[in-house]
């Protein structure tokens, strides 16, 4: 069963009032979704959006039981204020970012998201999409791979893992980047040597750090005043996007620090471990 990450401290910070438009930016497995109709419930309404086809198809049966109160939407968060204004929606009370990949998406093989299984090396999150992570793996230079290696993934091994890939390639399987990772990094500490490329992969592949960018102006542009914006991050690029974004005088913040998982959750749910929530109000006169 897939746990929502900080549902309880996302749902104080967020669900204050009992009426108006909620949205979820990053439905996945539904459980933030489902946690915001109880909050809001019964006269709160939800908007939820994944780029993710199957997490809304699966969600849009399991959730049915909601009707009218949530409407389901597959697409980019970026694109929020648009589909806000096609859905008739004036503005919203909170908005929900649970950044990053869905346990779904990570636990199966064929999307490509785990070093752990073997699969396509794929990590698109919208299918509709061209560009896969084989077509970076395979057509980048080596140069180009070693620098999205150190910025998107913090790996200081970049360069010689990306010099392993240039001469093994082309690379087609999840588990023949795994090995050349565990080559290139060598095995040390607790977290898998493969980790940090993978990341990094998957950033590029989904323009996941502009697309946070971008959907932080979209819930600008679409919450009300004295809305609330709740975002959950699972590593330090993104987390220091929200930080920065929080900075300016429009946001009012509601933590100072950014807020942990307590130990219980940390024990029961291995995906919480890096999870990293901040909560601000929106007040666009200053
Ligand atoms: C961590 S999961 C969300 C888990 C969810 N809160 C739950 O309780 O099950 C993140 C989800 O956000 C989606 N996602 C990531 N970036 C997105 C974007 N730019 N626009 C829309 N959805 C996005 C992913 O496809 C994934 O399903």
């Amino acid at each position: 069963m897939h746990q929502p990450v900080m549902a309880p401290e996302a749902m104080a910070w967020l669900a204050t009032r009992g009426e108006g438009w909620w949205a979820d930016c990053t439905v996945g497995g539904g459980g933030h979704t489902e946690a915001l109709l109880q909050a809001t419930a019964p006269q709160g309404r939800v908007l939820g959006l994944d780029r993710d086809q199957e997490a809304l198809q699966r969600v849009r049966e399991k959730l049915a039981g909601h009707g009218e109160r949530l409407v389901l939407v597959q697409e980019d968060y970026r694109n929020l204020a648009d589909v806000a204004r096609n859905s008739g929606i004036p503005g919203f009370s909170g908005v929900l970012m649970d950044l990053g990949v869905s346990s779904f998406q990570l636990d199966t093989a064929t999307r490509g998201f785990s070093f752990l299984k073997p699969g396509p090396l794929d990590m698109r999150m919208d299918q509709r999409q061209a560009l896969t992570a084989a077509d970076i793996v395979n057509q980048s230079d080596e140069k180009e791979l070693a620098d999205i290696f150190y910025h998107y993934g913090e790996e200081r091994r970049s360069r010689q893992l990306a010099n392993l890939i240039v001469r093994r390639r082309p690379l087609t399987q999840t588990t023949e980047l795994a090995e050349l990772a565990v080559k290139a990094v060598g095995r040390s500490g607790r977290i898998h040597p493969a980790t940090r490329a993978f990341q990094a992969l998957r950033l590029v592949v989904n323009d996941e750090l502009t697309g946070l960018a971008r959907g932080l102006d979209a819930v600008q542009a679409t919450l009300q005043t004295g809305g609330r914006l709740v975002v959950i991050s699972f590593h330090s690029l993104e987390d220091r996007i929200v930080k920065e974004r929080f900075r300016s005088p429009q946001w009012e913040r509601l933590t100072k620090h950014v807020v942990r998982p307590d130990e219980k959750e940390m024990r029961a749910n291995p995906r919480a471990r890096s999870a990293r929530l901040r909560a601000a109000v929106w007040r666009p006169e200053g």
